[in-house]
C-alpha cells in the first residue's frame, strides 16, 4: 500500500453512502466505470429494502457503465434519479417502467451543470483509477468523462483502485477544466492531438476516505459482426467522404472524425478504413471503439482523441500488452472537452451519428423506439451534429425484418432537427439535404435512402397534403407507427 488512505472493502464503503445521497460514479461506457462499489451499493439497497426501509440513490456518470453499476443497481430498484446516459437493459427497464427518473442530457453539458449546481449537492464520488497518489494526484483508467467534475464537487470521495489497469496509463489522459461563466476562456484546442491540460486528476486528499482496491476488466461487451447491410452503410459513408474531397469541400488532409456508438458506428469506422481514396486520418471523437484500434493497426488511423477507450476485453489486453506503442496515439478526455461545441467548430470535425428513427424531411430520432420507450439517450450525438463541418447521420433502412420502416413520415420523437441534419445515409443511398428545401429534402430521401417495401407509402404520404411549406398531414403522420402497433409491420400503414 503506497496511499496513506484506510483501504476499504466494497462494503465498508458502500455503508458509509445513505438514502437519498447523489453520487457521482467514474465511467464513460462502462471503461473506467467504478464496479465494486456500486454493486455493494445495490446489495446494501436489498438489505435496506427486506428491512422495510427506504434506500435509492441519485447516479451520475459520465455517461452508460457497466452492468455492476447500472445493472446491479436497477435490479435492487436502488436509483431514485439518473443521468445523463445509460445503456443497461435492466436500466432501461426500470426508467420504462416510471421506477427510475432519468434525465437524457447533452453529454458536453453534465460536467457543468454539475458544477452549476443544476443537480443539487455530490455527496460522494467513486471513482475507478489506477493509481493515487498521497497528495491527492490519481491516474484514472480508460476513460475520463465527468470523474474530474465528481472529484472536484463532492464531499467525500471513494477510489476504487483497480489493478487490471496498467499504471503505464500515465500520459494518456490530459485533464483540463474550464473556470465557469464570467470567467471561461477560450479552449485552447486548434488540432485534435493538442494537449492542454495535466495527466492526472487532483483531488483533495482529505476529501478521501478510503481506497477499495480491486482487479476488474471493464465490462464492455463485443460489437455484433459487420452484416451486410451495415458494411454497406459504411461504403456509402467512405464513398460519400471520397466524393466531397474530390469537389474540394474536404480538403485532401482529412478532417477529424467523430463517430457514435454501437454496431452500425463500428462497422463505419472499419469501412473507410478499408476505402483506398480516403487518407490518413484522425478522430476527435467520445468513443475509441474497436474498429478505431484495428484502423490505427492497419496504419489508416494516425491519432484519437476521446472521453473513453471503450474496447472489448481482447482489444484492451493487447493494447495493454503493447501499451507504449500507442502512448501518443490515443487521448483520453474529460467530456466537456471532448465534445465541446467551441472545439468541434473549430476543428471542422465531420460527425457520424446513428439514428434510430428519421423523417422524410430529415428530422433524426436518436433516443426513443415507437416515441415513447427510452433506448439509451442522445448522448454525445447533439454536441457534434449541432456544430459539425458536415453531420451525418446512418441507420438500415428497415429494423425487425423490415416490419419497421427507419424513414417515416414524421419522427414520433425529435432528437436533432432538419436544422442540423446534413446528411442521411442507409444501406440503399446517399441523402445530401444541404440547401435543399423540405420538398426537395423528402424526394432525396424517399428516393435514396428508404428501403423499396416502403417508398410507395412514403410518396403518397408527401402528396396528401396539398401544400404547404413542409407538407404535412396531422390526420396521417404517425400512421407507420399506429400500423406497427395494431398489426407488428408498418407495411400496413394506410392514409
Ligand atoms: N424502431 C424500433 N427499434 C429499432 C429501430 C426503430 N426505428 N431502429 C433500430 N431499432 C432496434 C434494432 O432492431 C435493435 O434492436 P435489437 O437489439 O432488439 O436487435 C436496436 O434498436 C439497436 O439497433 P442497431 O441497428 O444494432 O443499432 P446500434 O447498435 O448501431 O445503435 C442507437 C443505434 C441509435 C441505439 C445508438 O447509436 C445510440 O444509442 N445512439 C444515441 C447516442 C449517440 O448517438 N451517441 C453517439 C455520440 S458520440
Amino acid at each position: 500500500m503506497s496511499y496513506p488512505f484506510p483501504t476499504l472493502t466494497a462494503e465498508e464503503a458502500a455503508a458509509m453512502i445513505q438514502h437519498d445521497n447523489n453520487v457521482g460514479f467514474s465511467g464513460f461506457t462502462p471503461a473506467g466505470a467504478a464496479k465494486a462499489v456500486p454493486t455493494a451499493i445495490a446489495q446494501k439497497a436489498k438489505a435496506e429494502h427486506d428491512a422495510g426501509r427506504e434506500f435509492k440513490i441519485g447516479v451520475l456518470s459520465g455517461a452508460s457503465t457497466g452492468d455492476s453499476l447500472d445493472g446491479e443497481l436497477a435490479r435492487a430498484d436502488a436509483v431514485k434519479f439518473r443521468t445523463p446516459y445509460q445503456s443497461n437493459k435492466d436500466m432501461r427497464a426500470s426508467i420504462n417502467a416510471g421506477k427510475t427518473r432519468f434525465f437524457d442530457m447533452h453529454l458536453s453539458q453534465i460536467q457543468q451543470n454539475v458544477r452549476y449546481g443544476f443537480f443539487g449537492d455530490i455527496d460522494f464520488a467513486v471513482v475507478e483509477a489506477a493509481d493515487v497518489a498521497a497528495d491527492g494526484k490519481v491516474l484514472l483508467t480508460s476513460s475520463v468523462g465527468a470523474a474530474p467534475t465528481y472529484l472536484k464537487v463532492a464531499k467525500k470521495v471513494i477510489i476504487e483502485l483497480n489493478s487490471y489497469h496498467p499504471k503505464q496509463l500515465l500520459g494518456f489522459h490530459d485533464i483540463y477544466q474550464p473556470n465557469d461563466p464570467p470567467h471561461r476562456k477560450p479552449i485552447p484546442i486548434s488540432n485534435a492531438e493538442d494537449r492542454i491540460g495535466t495527466q492526472r486528476v487532483w483531488v483533495d486528499p482529505k476529501k478521501i476516505v478510503g481506497v477499495v482496491e480491486t482487479n476488474r476488466p471493464d465490462e464492455v461487451g463485443g460489437f455484433t459482426p459487420t452484416s451486410e447491410v451495415t458494411q454497406k452503410i459504411g461504403e456509402n459513408v467512405a464513398e460519400f467522404l471520397a466524393g466531397e474531397m474530390l469537389a474540394g469541400r474536404v480538403p485532401s488532409t482529412f478532417l477529424p472524425i467523430q463517430s457514435g456508438v454501437g454496431n452500425v458506428a463500428n462497422a463505419v469506422l472499419g469501412a473507410m478504413g478499408a476505402n483506398p481514396d480516403i487518407p490518413v486520418f484522425q478522430l476527435y471523437t467520445e468513443v475509441i471503439q474497436d474498429s478505431v484500434i484495428a484502423g490505427m493497426n492497419a496504419g489508416n488511423i494516425a491519432f484519437a482523441s476521446g472521453a473513453s477507450l471503450t474496447v472489448s476485453p481482447d482489444v484492451l489486453k493487447s493494447v495493454y500488452a503493447d501499451i507504449e506503442h500507442y502512448q501518443g496515439k490515443l487521448l483520453l478526455r474529460p467530456q466537456e472537452i471532448s465534445n465541446n461545441p467551441e472545439v468541434v467548430r473549430r476543428l471542422g470535425i465531420i460527425s457520424i451519428n446513428t439514428a434510430l428513427e428519421t423523417d422524410i424531411f430529415g428530422n433524426v430520432n436518436s433516443t426513443h423506439v415507437l416515441g415513447s420507450k427510452m433506448m439509451n439517450g442522445i448522448g454525445g450525438s447533439g454536441d457534434f451534429t449541432r456544430n459539425a463541418y458536415i453531420s451525418i447521420f446512418t441507420c438500415p433502412s428497415t429494423a425487425k425484418g423490415g416490419a419497421i420502416s427507419a424513414i417515416t413520415p414524421l419522427c414520433s420523437h425529435m432528437d436533432h432537427s432538419e436544422h442540423s441534419v446534413q446528411i442521411l445515409i442507409t444501406e440503399q443511398g446517399v441523402a445530401d439535404l444541404r440547401g435543399k428545401s423540405p420538398a426537395e429534402r423528402a424526394e432525396a430521401i424517399i428516393s435514396n435512402c428508404a428501403h423499396p417495401d416502403y417508398k410507395d407509402l412514403l410518396h403518397k404520404y408527401y402528396h396528401l397534403a396539398k401544400s404547404g411549406h413542409t407538407r404535412q398531414s396531422l390526420d396521417s403522420a404517425f400512421a407507420f407507427h399506429k400500423a406497427f402497433l395494431e398489426s407488428s409491420d408498418m407495411r400496413k400503414a394506410h392514409f
